[in-house]
Order: C-alpha cells, then structure tokens, then sequence
C-alpha cells in the first residue's frame, strides 16, 4: 500500500499542465471528495499497527504534494492570462478623467437645503419671470407702494405686469396659493435688481426663502429656527433680532449672528462690532395669508429671507461677488475639496 501510495507521489510531483479542465481532473482524482486520498485516508484503520507512522507520513505528503501542485498549476493559468493583455483595457481613456467641482453658490445653497431639511423643511421653486402680483400685490407692496423702490426692477419689455423677479418671497405666494398648511418649505434661487456692478452688488444674485405656516406658530418658533440655522451653518448660536421693515411681515427683524472678533478678518468681515449681518425675517403679515387664500385667524406663520452670494463669500473668503459669475476655472477649480 505504501509502494502504491509512493507511485502516485512521483506521479503527483511530474504532473503538469496549462488546461483548466486537465488542472480540475487531477484535483478531483486526488483531492475531490471520493478521490485518492480519501480511499486512502480511509484505509487507515486498516494498516497494520507498526506500519501506521510511516502510512501517515506518506499520506500526508502527497496530500501537500497534490495540494501545492493543483495551486501552483492554477496559479501559472492566471498570470498567464493577464500577460495576454499586457496593454491593458484598450477602451480606457488616454488621459484620466479630471473631477469636476461644484460651484460655491451650489455648495452653500446645498447645505442650506440640507440644515433645513433636517427639520422638515421641503424644496419649492417658482419661476424668474414674474408677475407684478406674485412679486409685488400679494406681498403687501400694491401699486404706487413706496417699499417698490426697495428693490430696482427689471421689466421685460414695456408690460410693467411683467418683470424678473427681484426676491425669492414671490415663491412664498406661489406655494401658499397651491398648498394648504401646515407648510414648511424653502424656496432657492436666482433674484434680479437693476443694480450697479461692484465688487459687493450684482444684478443678479441667489436667495434663499423660509416660510412655515401653522396653528400657533410663534415669534418664538422663528428665533428658535434661524438658531439651529445659525449653529448649523456657521457654528455660532449667538444671534440677535433688531427691529425692522418689510411689507410682508409683520413685525419684521434683520438677523445678526455674533461672528467674534478672533482674528483681524474678524475684525475686518464685521467692521470691527463682531455682528454680521445675514438675512431679514419676520411673522407673516395676515394680510399676505388672506391674499394667498389662508384664514389669518386660524393660522399664522413666520418667514425668512437670506443671500446665498453673501453667504458664500463670507465662508469663503471671495473677496470680490463678480468671480462668482465669471466661470473663471482657476477660480472655481478651488472648490474642488468642498462638499
Ligand atoms: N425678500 C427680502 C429681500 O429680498 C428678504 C426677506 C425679508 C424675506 C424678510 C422674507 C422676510 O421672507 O420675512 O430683501
């Protein structure tokens, strides 16, 4: 038995080949569950006590034999097949393929939508040409209002009924006329206004609308909401509300949050008082709700305004609002690692 065993050792140790199937016979005559060494394994119990050492021995030797022969064969196969296409995917392109980058208003508009969303804001949209009542009437700003001249509007041809939009608030009308409350919805977008050119101002610009409409919606709720915003986007909680003006809330707040006065570009982004200003916002107006064709004394609700340019300038560092329409690559390809 031993002798039969040595025979097939030395046939284990000549065996060779290049075929997948021949490789996959010999393992299963050796190796495969009814194969040699099994027969052989089995016997075991059959040798004679004095010969059964020397049995194991070899047994064991041509399992290791078989074993290493059946993956040195496999092996041989596979780096034979990767040096058939030693020029690689013939397909692939010449030149990797370089990784575009979002655009800083994209990027700060998306973690706007993102904070939001959070807390159960949705995304709606209207369009950039307007008409005077989804701009202008609905809003509280009816003809001859002086508050128009807040905001330099563009017409389109000599129809005052139609102008581009100067703030995304005219998505506000839009939702609230087509959905009933409670609404909690933000509105990003392109604003136009026949402004000088600088480095501040363009004449057009992003924003970004908030308005929630419920039973019992407080001026507390909107303090509360622009906070998580402000900790949210800026890591800064501290905020203050200071009294303002606008035709559509009632009453209505410029917000600031506390930037710090850390370093000299704290000093210089906050003129020196440590506050910057970021959006306007107030409760909206129950003449706004009526218009839209909600009852002001079952609801009530606040809203919110914010520029995207300025935002984006600031955490930024873009010294100049005009880079952000040039489409200048060396500019933009800076913003290759941002989210
Ligand atoms: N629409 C205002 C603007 O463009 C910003 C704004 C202020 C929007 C207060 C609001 C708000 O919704 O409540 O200057």
């Amino acid at each position: 038995m031993i002798e039969t065993i040595k025979e097939h050792l030395a046939e284990v140790e000549k065996f060779s080949s290049t075929s997948t199937e021949e490789i996959e016979t010999f393992r299963i005559k050796y190796l495969g569950k009814k194969g040699l060494l099994n027969t052989f394994f089995a016997e075991f119990k059959n040798v004679p006590n004095g010969e059964k050492k020397e049995f194991g021995q070899v047994i064991n030797q041509l399992k290791s034999a078989a074993t290493e022969k059946v993956n040195a064969l496999k092996e041989a196969l596979e780096n034979q097949a990767d040096t058939k296409g030693k020029f690689g995917d013939l397909t692939r392109p010449g030149e990797p393929i370089e990784i575009g980058a979002r655009h800083p208003i994209s990027i700060v508009k998306n973690q706007i939508i993102d904070i939001f969303s959070r807390i159960g804001f949705n995304v709606s949209e209207g369009p950039e040409i307007e008409d005077d009542w989804h701009n202008f009437t609905a809003l509280n700003l009816p003809e001859y209002h002086p508050a128009r001249d807040m905001q330099d509007t563009f017409f389109i041809q000599t129809d005052p009924d139609i102008l581009l939009r100067t703030h995304t608030s005219s998505v506000q009308v839009r939702y609230m006329e087509s959905h009933k409350p409670p609404i909690r919805t933000i509105s990003p977008g392109r604003v136009y206004r026949n402004e000088a050119i600088s480095a501040r101002s363009h004449c057009f610009f992003h924003q970004v609308e908030g308005l929630y409409v419920d039973k019992n919606v407080s001026f507390a709720d909107l303090k509360q909401t622009l906070q998580y915003f402000t900790s949210e986007m800026f890591g800064k909680s501290k905020i203050r509300l200071r009294p303002s003006y606008f035709p559509f809330t009632e009453p209505s707040a410029e917000v600031d949050v506390y930037w710090g006065l850390e370093t000299e570009t704290d000093y210089r982004m906050t003129k020196g008082t440590g506050w910057l200003e970021i959006m306007g916002c107030g409760m909206v107006d129950p003449n706004v709700l009526k218009n839209c064709g909600i009852d002001p004394e079952v609801y009530s609700g606040f809203a919110f305004g914010m520029g995207i340019d300025r935002i984006a300038l600031l955490l930024h560092q873009i010294s100049d609002i005009r880079l952000l329409s040039e489409n200048d690559v060396r500019f933009l390809e800076q913003f290759k690692s941002a989210l």
